[in-house]
């Protein structure tokens, strides 16, 4: 390895980074991360903080893990790659395979598809919806229905049903057939409804009148994000994903769960859609799958997508489409060792109580500070708090109040996340008591900065 000036000599030159301005990193270079220790992380100039971002909403584990690298490093000297592709495969991956659908089962997953990561499970669950009505005899169900402030990834599929369009603008024209209905955000809604159950009600209307608009026999696929995260952290009301289970069955349209930050315990429960008793026909999965230690996604399909698959007598049934690294060996590896401590250590129920204290103590923040909009968690470790420059007028804080906040907060021994005037929270699932009362008192130096 290069020593520390040669690696800030070239911080940014050459490496165009994700979700990022090339020429501003350029002359505000990012925070070089150089090691990671339980739920903490050192940079480079050697200040500690705990990770309230959990890595990007994924490090569920922490840093520690020992079992998840132990099994990544066997796997890596027995058999470190080889092709999934019709006609060979690995034991890592039918074990993963078998952990994985076994882990979901309760939420009705039988099969599972490996990809490289969430914006590729997206990618596989838009196609496989697209391929089981073709099966069905209904060529014509070919769009998609999505959430505004979704946020599926940046595929080119996935980027056609995020419903952000700080994701979308640059690089239209996306998919066509894409059609997005209002977000189950109360704080700001078309309807100025700020009751969460009444607001669920008139977006299943709004469903309902758009798949009447664009006629049922057209749509494919309604993809949800259980809880919304990158949108800003928006957990709808209990009823919502419900009523949207029940619009989609009446109207044969297939029901994806886009699990990648809400499954493995991040919202209290296994997955988001046991959280509020649904069960999808596809989930699609990555981040907490290896708790980030090795890039793997997962599309998990369920029994009735699974049935019209294996049953098919036409021969339009085969799948003609995958990724190089799908069922990689040593992702696999870590999958079956990442599920057997996500499970030993019973990550749920920590992110049950450490979310409750968290959301607790954000909603004495907006008590305490004014500039505090919006508060939005209580389901797991995901907390937003939405910052504002006048609460009456709701006017969003802008870039450079938001950025001081998190330098400040950053300074003061936390990292968060700032997406647009949100700072999110999603930390690794085994933080404790402790660095959560730590987070909320960086915050609070944090608001206090502005
Ligand atoms: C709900 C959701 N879906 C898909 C993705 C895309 O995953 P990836 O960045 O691994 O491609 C993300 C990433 O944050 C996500 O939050």
């Amino acid at each position: 390895m290069r020593d520390d000036a040669f690696i800030h000599a070239n911080n940014a030159k050459q490496l165009w980074h994700p979700m990022a301005h090339p020429g501003d990193l350029q002359s505000n270079a990012p925070v070089v991360i150089a090691s990671a220790e339980g739920s903490t992380i050192t940079d480079s100039a050697g200040h500690t903080t705990v990770d309230a971002v959990g890595g990007l909403w994924c490090a569920n584990l922490g840093y520690s893990n020992e079992a998840v690298k132990a099994a990544v490093a066997e796997q890596m000297q027995v058999l470190p790659y080889y092709s999934a592709f019709g006609g060979t495969t690995n034991a890592p991956a039918i074990e993963a395979a078998h952990a994985v659908t076994d882990f979901f089962a309760a939420d009705g997953m039988v099969r599972a598809f490996f990809t490289s990561g969430g914006s590729d499970s997206v990618e596989t669950a838009l196609r496989l919806a697209r391929q089981y009505h073709r099966l069905r005899g209904a060529p014509t169900r070919t769009k998609f229905l999505s959430l505004k402030k979704g946020y599926h990834g940046t595929h080119f599929g996935g980027a056609s049903v995020n419903g952000n369009n700080r994701f979308r603008t640059a690089y239209e024209p996306l998919l066509p057939g894409c059609f997005h209905i209002p977000a189950p955000y109360p704080y700001r809604n078309p309807f100025n409804e700020t009751d969460p159950a009444r607001l669920a009600q008139l977006i299943a209307q709004s469903m309902e009148d758009e798949i009447a608009f664009q006629g049922a026999s057209t749509i494919a696929a309604f993809i949800m994000e259980p809880i919304l995260g990158a949108g800003g952290v928006l957990p709808p009301h209990e009823s919502f994903m419900p009523l949207m289970r029940e619009i989609c069955d009446r109207h044969g349209i297939l029901l994806i769960a886009d699990e990648v930050i809400t499954g493995f315990g991040r919202t209290g429960d296994w997955s988001g859609s046991r959280h509020w008793g649904v069960k999808p026909d596809m989930m699609t999965t990555a981040k907490g799958i290896t708790s980030a230690y090795f890039p793997v996604g997962a599309c998990l399909i369920g029994e009735k997508v699974a049935e019209t698959f294996e049953s098919d007598q036409s021969g339009e049934a085969a799948i003609y489409h995958g990724y190089t690294y799908s069922a990689h060996p040593v992702g696999a590896a870590a999958v079956t060792a990442c599920l057997a401590e996500t499970v030993r250590l019973d990550l749920k129920t920590n992110a049950k109580a450490r979310g409750a204290q968290l959301y607790a103590g954000a909603k004495a923040l907006k008590a305490e500070f004014g500039v505090v909009g919006d508060i939005r968690g209580g389901h797991g470790l995901m907390t937003a708090l939405e910052l504002v420059s006048d609460r009456s007028s709701k006017t969003p804080m802008d870039a450079a109040g938001m950025n001081r906040v998190h330098k400040a907060t950053y300074n003061a021994g936390t990292m968060t996340r700032i997406g647009g005037n949100n700072i999110m929270m999603s930390p690794p699932l085994i933080i404790t008591e402790d660095e959560v009362h730590h987070v909320l008192s960086s915050l609070r130096t944090g608001l206090a900065s502005l």
